[in-house]
């Protein structure tokens, strides 16, 4: 196991990508904290990791609020005493064309998206820094990199993860605390399974590979970001989209 002793929050969990990270983690030996906005989601899926033996804290938290990020740091240090890994993941998406988008659907995806990753950074990394060992992996998108029709604000707060990761990799680098990202490209979940069937045999035609990721090939990589044998990756994006974008 690679993670043993290691504890790791990671935000959004209670389905999709942040479950099958959650759940690769806590098989890897790290204790692990499953939080998101929905509670039952959170509490059904630390269950399941329990069940299968790992060691799992429910707590809910909504990312944009720095009070119950505030308490969600708190819960973890109660209970397990340190924070080692922090996987940013929590996202929306509130899609319109550049002319159709209003400001409650940019101030709700960049707050959702990007405020986030910076106020459970801030607030998780001083324990991190604190103790010289630590690992922050945020989740960007190929909309981040590429750009994607509809999504300006989805791609301005992806875009901005890479950048506040490349400040991270140079501030916390000193401190034994590393900073990257993951790019996911067209992932099988619940996210991309409202996107109309036209749309979704363009996309799939878009892809070397051809077919859609399936989350457990994100997790496989958050395992490796946040493991020792990383430790030298700082700062980086690590796209894995089937090979639709390279760069
Ligand atoms: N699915 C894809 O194709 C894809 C591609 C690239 C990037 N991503 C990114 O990966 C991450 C996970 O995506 P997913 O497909 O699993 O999405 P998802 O919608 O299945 O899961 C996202 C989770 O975030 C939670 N969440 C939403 N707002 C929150 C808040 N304010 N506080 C706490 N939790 C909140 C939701 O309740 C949900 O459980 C997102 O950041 C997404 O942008 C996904």
């Amino acid at each position: 196991m690679r993670l043993e002793g290691k504890v790791a929050v990671v935000t959004g969990s209670a389905r999709g990508l942040g479950k099958a990270i959650v759940e690769r983690l806590a098989k890897e030996g790290a204790k692990v904290v499953v939080t998101d906005v929905n509670e039952e989601g959170c509490i059904s899926t630390a269950n399941e990791i329990i069940a299968n033996g790992g060691d799992a804290l429910a707590v809910k938290c909504d990312v944009t609020s720095r009070e119950s990020v505030e308490a969600l740091a708190s819960a973890i240090i109660a209970k397990y005493g340190k924070i080692d890994i922090l996987v940013n993941n929590a996202g929306i998406t509130k899609d319109s064309s550049l002319k159709k988008l209003t400001d409650a659907a940019w101030d709700a995806v960049i707050n959702v998206n990007l405020k986030s990753v910076f106020l459970c950074t801030q607030i998780m990394s001083n324990y991190m820094v604190e103790q010289k060992w630590g690992r922050i992996i945020s989740l960007s998108s190929l909309a981040g990199v590429a750009g994607n029709f509809g999504q300006t604000n989805y791609s301005a707060s992806k875009a901005g993860i890479i950048g506040l990761t490349r400040t991270w990799a140079i501030e916390l680098g000193k401190k034994n605390v590393t900073a990257n990202a993951i790019a996911p490209g067209f992932m099988n979940t619940e996210m991309t399974k409202t996107i109309p069937e036209d749309i979704k045999k363009t996309l799939l035609a878009a892809i070397p590979v051809g077919r859609m990721g399936e989350p457990e090939e994100i997790a496989a990589a958050v395992v490796y970001l946040a493991s020792d044998e990383a430790g030298f990756v700082n700062g980086v994006t690590l796209n894995i989209n089937g090979g639709a974008y390279v760069n």
